[in-house]
């Protein structure tokens, strides 16, 4: 049986082959400034795709108005083939899409363990879970969510720190939890703004083997901005290369590392 028909079987009109994450002809400006210029372009479903491009090149603004925490001048962003252009975060979270950001949201007043339970969608408002709809089903999404949160902790290597309060980790520690709390979401593509800049080497060498484990066992869709090269370089394919708010190339690494406009790219900016 093809793939395609066993897809369609399942009940989901989701096509294997179909991108995941699609954008198209995006801009913003703020003021004067053009952050994001006609950006464009494809994340295949079950890839590492790497994005990389120098300070400022609009990276992270892509990233808050792909997952909706900025609103589009121009341009349509599809997850899953639903179009999301418009819709607020915990709505695109809903079709698939989540992400995690640069600098970690602070996470007042609770624990580790509270964290991973309220989940990435808690601070975008929504609403909490309807518990007058069914008590005893809700309990049970609990205690899974709970146990998932425990194992991922774990796999983590942080489980010793679920009782702590979340404010009182390290940098590098608080990137690692806020990952844990986007894979609990169950997402089908993960959005990592630069997730081991501030993370001590060891760390980020465990972190690259959790994302190929994930990739791998799960199909798990990554779309990851990094500045450290050897890094992404290593763990993604392909690459994107944005620079003044555009798609300047997208390729393999070693074809993304021996390109004259992105060496250029570089040695220009202000690095
Ligand atoms: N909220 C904002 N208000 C004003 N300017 C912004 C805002 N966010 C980003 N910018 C500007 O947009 C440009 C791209 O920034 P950013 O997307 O953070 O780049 P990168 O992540 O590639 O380093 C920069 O010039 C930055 O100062
Ligand atoms: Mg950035």
């Amino acid at each position: 049986m093809s793939e395609r028909l066993e897809m369609q079987i399942d009940g989901a009109d989701l096509d294997k082959d179909d991108p995941v994450l699609e954008v198209s002809g995006l801009k913003k400006s703020f003021g004067g400034l053009v952050a994001t210029d006609d950006a464009s372009l494809q994340v295949e479903r079950a890839t590492i795709t790497g994005m990389i491009g120098p300070n400022g090149a609009g990276k992270s603004t892509l990233f808050n108005l792909i997952s909706g925490f900025y609103e589009a001048d121009e341009g349509s962003v599809t997850v899953n083939g639903t179009e999301v252009t418009g819709k607020e975060p915990h709505e695109i979270a809903r079709e698939g899409l989540v992400r995690t950001f640069q600098t970690p949201r602070k996470l007042e007043g609770m624990t580790v363990r509270e964290a991973m339970m309220v989940g990435p969608q808690h601070q975008t408002g929504e609403s909490v879970l309807p518990l007058w709809l069914s008590p005893s089903s809700v309990a049970e999404e609990e205690r899974r969510n709970l146990e998932r949160a425990e194992e991922l902790l774990e796999l983590f290597e942080i489980d010793h720190l679920a009782t702590e309060m979340a404010t009182e980790v390290s940098g590098g520690q608080l990137k690692l939890i806020e990952m844990a709390r986007a894979i609990l979401s169950e997402p089908d593509v993960l959005l990592l703004d630069e997730p081991v800049a501030g993370v001590n080497p060891t760390l980020a060498k465990n972190l690259a083997g959790f994302i190929r484990e994930l990739n791998e066992e799960r199909d798990l869709t990554f779309l990851i901005i990094e500045h450290d090269m050897g890094f992404i370089m290593e763990l993604a394919d392909p690459i994107i290369v944005l620079d003044q708010g555009r798609v300047l190339m997208e390729a393999d690494p070693e074809t993304v590392r021996n390109d004259q406009r992105v060496i250029d790219a570089y040695l220009g900016g202000a690095e």
